[in-house]
């Protein structure tokens, strides 16, 4: 098993090498090629990345690892291929940019790849299955690059995807990571906190971004990790911003980060009618609940000062119903 972990670590190198080849020498590279650097990544950027190009063929990557000499299985067992009708394997990425996932080492133990246009076929990213060395949940894509940085400045941004982190480390934020998608998980926490005491979650400022930047901070703040909220305008991701405004608009929205409790705040309040009185009951009930959480009376006192403004419920109302709360609970 130790052997066969090895052999996967170099098919996937060797994988890694080949996508990258397509997409930097090669002319069925070139619209991949165009794709990245339309989006502002250029070769530089590339190279970092190990970034690559997956043909629009169904067996160049199995017919390629099948000379160096790799089984069917051990291609399969990288999660490399498909398997089709009657036993026939053909190549699971096929016409995606392709992004390489790293363990903290730096070897390539999974890959990601982006489709070119919306009406191409599949998912917008398509990704490696779980495999022996692979496991989603316990990585966090950048981290090989990133942890130096983190460890020096003692803190993290943690953001969605690939294309945010390599975005943010072309402007100078090497401290970036993502979690690669939604879900982040008490493993991806445990990680960061090897590194650092400190982290942001700059996630994507939409409905799933935010879920799961609510879920993120709890998991965090249960590890042991100081967390704050980079609060991008609707609609927006790390990498747009970047784009679109530059490293000093970002900088902006690192040092404007809310707390955990203030994020909460907003999310209770979040596209609610606080002039209907149900509503407002409920969110009265809510951030009652949220403050009497907080173990330390000077906090209570300082956020629920805030609450009270940002509600316009009187600060004594809002005082007297969490002391109630709090004697229920003890
Ligand atoms: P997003 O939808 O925010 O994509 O998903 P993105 O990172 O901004 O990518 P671009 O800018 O459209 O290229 C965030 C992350 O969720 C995962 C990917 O890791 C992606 O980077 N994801 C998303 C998938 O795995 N599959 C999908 O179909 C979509
Ligand atoms: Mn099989
Ligand atoms: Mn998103
Ligand atoms: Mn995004
Ligand atoms: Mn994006």
């Amino acid at each position: 098993v130790y052997q066969e972990r090895e052999q996967i670590f170099s098919l996937n190198k060797l994988a890694a090498q080949l996508y990258n080849y397509f997409l930097t020498e090669k002319e069925m590279g070139k619209k991949a090629l165009d794709y990245l650097k339309a989006r502002g990544f250029d070769l530089k950027d590339i190279e970092k990345f190990k970034l690559g190009y997956a043909p629009d063929e169904w067996q160049i990557l199995l017919a390629f690892l099948h000379k160096r000499g790799f089984s069917l299985d051990l291609i399969e067992k990288a999660g490399l291929v498909n398997q089709g009708k009657n036993n026939s394997y053909y190549d699971k990425f096929r016409n995606r940019v392709i992004f390489p996932i790293f363990n903290n080492r730096g070897e390539v133990i999974a890959f990601g790849g982006r489709r070119l246009a919306k009406d191409d076929f599949g998912p917008k990213y398509l990704n490696s299955p779980e495999t022996t060395i692979f496991s989603k949940k316990k990585n966090l894509y950048g981290m090989h690059l990133a942890k130096e940085s983190i460890r020096k400045e003692n803190t993290c941004i943690i953001m969605e995807g690939y294309t945010d982190v390599i975005q943010a480390h072309k402007n100078g934020f090497t401290n970036a990571i993502a979690s690669l998608g939604t879900a982040f998980t008490e493993e991806q926490a445990k990680l960061i906190k090897r590194y650092a005491e400190n982290a942001y979650i700059a996630y994507d400022a939409d409905t799933a971004g935010n879920k799961a930047t609510l879920r993120g901070l709890d998991i965090l703040s249960a590890a042991g990790v100081n967390v704050k909220v980079v609060n991008l305008s609707e609609g927006s991701d790390p990498d747009q911003l970047l784009k679109e405004k530059g490293r000093n608009a970002f900088e902006n929205y690192l040092a404007q980060a809310s707390s955990l409790v203030d994020f909460k705040i907003e999310m209770i309040i979040k596209d609610k009618d606080l002039a209907d009185p149900g509503i407002r009951l409920s969110v009265l009930r809510e951030i009652i609940n949220l403050i009497a959480e907080i173990d330390n009376e000077l906090k209570r006192e300082i956020y629920l000062e805030r609450a009270a403004a940002r509600t316009d419920f009187k600060p004594d109302v809002l005082a007297a119903e969490i002391k109630k709360e709090l004697k229920n609970k003890s």
